[in-house]
């Protein structure tokens, strides 16, 4: 399907009027907004939307939702879905997949109403764009010549496939809202009886971060699908794709730095793959003529761990590893101090990234459970007055202090 769908999207727009472009794509900027841009801006365009999975097999991890969801489609029967997760696992990807795959990339323009956060998503969205776009009979449902009069005879192939699948499954329509936990309440009360009113012609998408943010009577309305953090194998795979087909010139330890410290956001990785490439590559001369495709390829340099942890803003490893051997055994807590402040100095880092890889590295520490307790909590402690806008000196002393005293504890 996606080759289908690729066919499609790269052929010009007919008369000028690009078809594929619909509200909820064209601020996405996915490729089919790409393909019609000039080469360089393709190339500006930012990976995470360069690279959005296009159908539901592009999208990595997930297996078992994206197998119920297909099934759901299948024998259409689609549910009131509940997406929800944190940030960079593929929701907003999955459901615009999803909604392709649906009615076809020609129809869904019609067939689709996404609203996001940026859009107002008051009562009064609720009561008139919504109601309005959920009671109105889709037309086109059944057979799709307009579907295929939309797409301006782009591409047989492409069409073809749309309305293959628009005229077998399309009978309902599909309202998205994106980043639904900041609707406001009354909003969202609104919603519940018109998700109800409405189920024999519209189904809904709600998306969010936190699922206890929405409204129970909502939840109960949905089927739920927690998007967790995604694998390292799975952003792997398409870190390593990015890699390749942009040609990043990237050590394989700060490939798998990247993947590790990107903690299960795909968005996060991407990005910072992005930065790392941009910053490798050296800037054209002024007045330069712009690159022709046979001049010899730009040497960038190597991507290091050291550039993936600056670029992230953790503390390199080493450092944490430094920092941990210098309070485990400096028994003068003052020249201890000294050693972790000069440390901090000379290595540019922030307490708080501190404290995140030191209680990951202490429990490594083979101590008593009420020493390892002491630290832990002591930790939590400074990390909590740290993010509430304590001092750093202060509370880089407390941190000292907390450290010792379990060493303390142990020697007594
Ligand atoms: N499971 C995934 N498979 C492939 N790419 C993904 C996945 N999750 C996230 N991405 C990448 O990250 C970007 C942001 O994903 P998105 O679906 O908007 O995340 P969310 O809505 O969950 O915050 C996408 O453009 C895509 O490049
Ligand atoms: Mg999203």
């Amino acid at each position: 399907m996606s080759d289908h769908e690729d066919a499609m999207d790269v052929d010009p727009p007919a008369g000028g009027n690009n078809s594929i472009l619909f509200s909820a794509e064209s601020s996405k900027g996915k490729r089919s907004t790409a393909a019609n841009l000039p080469v360089e801006a393709e190339d500006s365009l930012p990976w995470v939307e360069k690279y959005r999975p296009v159908s539901l097999d592009d999208v990595s991890g997930h297996q078992d939702i994206l197998a119920t969801i297909n099934k759901f489609v299948d024998s259409n029967r689609l549910p009131h879905l509940l997406l929800y997760g944190p940030p960079g696992t593929g929701k907003t990807s999955t459901i615009l997949a999803l909604a392709r795959r649906i009615y076809g990339a020609a129809n869904v323009r019609q067939m689709v109403l996404e609203l996001n956060a940026s859009d107002d998503r008051g009562i009064d969205v609720v009561r008139e764009q919504i109601k309005t776009f959920a009671s109105t009979k889709q037309i086109f449902a059944k057979s799709t010549p307009f579907g295929q009069a939309a797409a301006g005879g782009a591409g047989g192939a492409g069409a073809g496939a749309g309305s293959r699948e628009g005229s077998s499954l399309a009978t309902f329509k599909l309202i998205i809202l994106d980043e639904a936990d900041a609707m406001t309440n009354t909003a969202q009360m609104a919603l519940r009886r018109i998700m109800e009113k409405y189920t024999s012609n519209t189904r809904f998408c709600i998306i969010a971060n936190y699922a206890h943010k929405l409204s129970p009577a909502l939840l109960s309305r949905c089927t739920r699908f927690r998007f967790s953090p995604l694998k390292e194998a799975d952003i792997r795979v398409l870190v390593n794709r990015v890699i390749d087909e942009e040609s990043v010139q990237i050590m394989p330890a700060a490939a798998d730095a990247l993947v590790t410290l990107s903690r299960g956001d795909m968005r996060r990785a991407l990005n910072v793959l992005q930065a790392c490439h941009a910053s490798s590559t050296p800037l054209p001369e002024k007045g330069a003529p712009p690159p022709k495709p046979d001049d010899p390829p730009v040497v960038r340099e190597m991507i290091t761990t050291e550039t993936i942890y600056n670029c992230i803003a953790a503390p390199p490893p080493d450092a944490i590893r430094e920092i941990l051997q210098t309070l485990l055994t400096t028994t003068d807590v003052a020249s201890c101090l000294n050693t972790i402040n000069s440390l901090k100095v000379a290595r540019g880092l922030a307490l708080a990234d501190i404290i995140t890889a030191l209680s990951e590295e202490i429990v490594k520490v083979e101590v008593s459970a009420k020493v390892m307790v002491a630290w832990l909590s002591g930790l939590a402690d400074i990390e909590h007055r740290v993010a509430s806008g304590a001092g750093e000196m202060v509370q880089t002393g407390a941190l000292v202090g907390v450290i010792r005293s379990g060493c303390e504890m142990m020697n007594a």
